[in-house]
C-alpha cells in the first residue's frame, strides 16, 4: 500500500490555486444522468471519488469521455443498465444518489445500499422518505434498493427531520423531473447544494431557494445538456490555510470563496492567523508564531464544517493553551485521535466520544501513522508537517480521494514529501 514520507519541520510559504469541489462534482456527476443530451464539467479534480463516480456511470453504459484538461463530457442517452452495483456504492456513499436520478428519468432503478462507514453508520432513511414522498415504490432485496414508479414522480413537500447534505441533493435531483411542485423544507444549506441548483437550472430545472432551509423545484418535463464548473473545494482550501496556520507559515490561495469558509476564517483569526480575503483570492499569514487553542463545534453549514474538525484538532495540538472540540455530525469521526497520540498529543476523549478535550503540546514527535478516513488523513499529514523527524503516513489511498496531488502542492508549498509504494 503506497504511503507518504514526511521530513517534519518545514514552514508551509507560498501560493496555489483551489481545485473544483470534490463534494459537489460527484453530485454534479449523479445529476448528469437527467439530462436529455450531453453534459460537460470542466475543471473536474483528478481523485479517486471522481473515477468512482466515472466507473459507476461506465459501468451502466454511459459513454463518459475525459480530455486532458480534465474536461468531463457525459453522454447520459448512452445508458443501458439501471442498476448500481455494491462494489462501486461500497467505496463511495454519494453514488447512492444515482437512485433519484434513474428514478426521475427512466422510471425505476435498483441500487446498492451503501452500508456502513469508517465515520459513522450514515443512513439512508431521509432520501428514502424524500423519495417515496415523490410516489416512488421502494423496496429492499438482497442489500439492493429497487425504486419504480408508473408514469412520473409527483411533486410533493418533504420536511427533512435534520440537515442532510445528501439527502437534499439527491431530491433536488429527484424532483427536478417531477409532475408538479415540490417543497422540501428543513434544507442543508451548504454552497455544494447551490452549486447543484446552478447546474440544473442551467439545463433548464426550476429550483428556487438552495442555501435556505426551504427550497422549491418546479418539476420540468426534460432537462438539456448543457456545460458547467463546479464551485471551489472549500475543505481543501479550509485544509491548506490550517496547514499553514499549524506551521506559522504563510499562504495565499487562488480560486477561493472566503464566503464557504467563514466559520473557519474566524477560528483561525482567534488561533491568531492574519487572513486578508479579496477577489477569490484568501491570504493567510501567521508571522513565525505558534497558534493559540480554540474551541470548535461542528455543525451544519454555515458552523465549524465536520470536515475540517480533524483538520483544526492538529493545530490544536500543536497550539498554546487548551481547548475543547465537539463534534456532532458523525459519531465516530475522532479516528485520528489515537495517531496523533503516537505523535505526542495530549487528547483526552469524553462525552460517549463527542467531545475531544485537547492540551496544546509544544512540539510534535514524527511517526509511522495511518490514514482511517479523508480528512483523518489531511489531519495526520499536517502533524507530520509540523512535527519534528520523519512521519509516514500509511493508507494513503484515503487521501487520495479527496485531495488531488497532494505531494507535488505541498512540495512547492516547501514540505518534504514524498510518495512511495509500499
Ligand atoms: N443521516 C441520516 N439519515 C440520512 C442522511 C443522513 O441519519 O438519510 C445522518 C448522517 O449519518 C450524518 C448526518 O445525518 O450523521 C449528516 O449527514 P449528511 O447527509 O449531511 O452527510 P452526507 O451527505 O452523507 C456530506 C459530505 C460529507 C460531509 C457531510 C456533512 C458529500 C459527498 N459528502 O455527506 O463529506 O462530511 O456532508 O457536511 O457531499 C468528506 O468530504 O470527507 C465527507 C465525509
Amino acid at each position: 500500500m503506497a504511503l507518504l514520507r514526511i521530513q517534519g519541520g518545514s514552514v508551509i510559504d507560498g501560493q496555489i490555486t483551489a481545485s473544483s469541489a470534490k463534494n459537489s462534482v460527484i453530485n454534479l456527476i449523479a445529476a448528469a444522468l437527467l439530462a436529455d443530451g450531453v453534459v460537460t464539467l470542466s475543471n473536474v479534480p483528478h481523485l479517486r471519488d471522481v473515477s468512482t463516480m466515472i466507473e459507476l456511470l461506465s459501468n451502466m453504459g454511459v459513454i463518459v469521455v475525459v480530455n486532458d484538461r480534465m474536461e468531463l463530457e457525459i453522454h447520459p442517452n448512452t445508458i443501458s443498465s439501471l442498476k448500481a452495483p455494491y462494489e462501486l456504492v461500497k467505496t463511495m456513499r454519494a453514488s447512492f444518489n444515482v437512485l433519484g436520478p434513474l428514478i426521475a428519468r427512466y422510471g425505476e432503478a435498483e441500487v446498492s445500499l451503501p452500508g456502513g462507514c469508517a465515520i459513522g453508520t450514515r443512513p439512508v432513511d431521509q432520501h428514502l422518505k424524500g423519495l417515496r414522498a415523490l410516489g416512488a415504490d421502494i423496496a429492499m432485496h438482497e442489500g439492493y434498493v429497487k425504486g419504480s414508479v408508473q408514469g412520473r414522480l409527483r411533486g410533493a413537500r418533504v420536511v427533512f427531520d435534520f440537515s442532510t447534505v445528501g439527502g437534499t441533493e439527491h431530491l433536488m435531483m429527484a424532483a427536478a423531473l417531477a409532475e408538479g411542485v415540490t417543497l422540501l423544507e428543513n434544507c442543508a444549506k451548504e454552497p455544494e447544494i447551490i452549486d447543484l441548483a446552478n447546474f440544473l437550472n442551467l439545463l433548464g430545472a426550476d429550483i428556487r431557494g438552495a442555501g435556505t432551509s426551504q427550497i422549491r423545484i418546479e418539476g420540468a418535463e426534460r432537462l438539456d445538456g448543457g456545460a458547467f464548473e463546479a464551485v471551489s473545494d472549500r475543505i481543501e482550501v479550509g485544509t491548506y490555510l490550517i496547514a499553514a496556520a499549524a506551521t506559522g507559515g504563510r499562504l495565499e490561495i487562488c480560486n477561493a470563496v472566503a464566503e464557504h469558509n467563514s466559520a473557519l476564517l474566524e477560528k483561525l483569526r482567534e488561533a491568531g492567523a492574519e487572513i486578508l480575503t479579496n477577489e477569490g483570492k484568501i491570504s493567510l499569514d501567521m508571522q513565525g508564531q505558534r497558534p493559540r487553542a480554540v474551541n470548535i463545534v461542528t455543525g451544519p453549514y454555515p458552523a465549524f464544517p465536520t470536515d475540517l474538525q480533524a483538520q483544526m484538532m492538529t493545530l490544536n495540538c500543536l497550539a498554546e493553551g487548551a481547548c475543547s472540540i465537539q463534534e456532532t455530525i458523525f459519531e465516530n469521526r475522532f479516528m485520528h485521535v489515537p495517531e496523533l497520540a503516537r505523535m505526542g498529543a495530549e487528547i483526552q476523549l469524553q462525552n460517549n466520544n463527542s467531545v475531544a478535550l485537547v492540551k496544546g503540546v509544544g512540539e510534535l514527535i514524527g511517526a509511522p501513522v495511518m490514514a482511517t478516513d479523508l480528512r483523518a488523513s489531511a489531519s495526520l499529514v499536517i502533524a507530520g508537517i509540523a512535527a519534528s523527524g520523519e512521519t509516514t503516513v500509511d493508507r494513503v489511498y484515503h487521501i487520495d480521494r479527496g485531495y488531488q496531488q497532494i505531494e507535488e502542492r505541498l512540495q512547492r508549498l516547501g514540505v518534504d514529501i514524498k510518495r512511495e509504494a509500499g
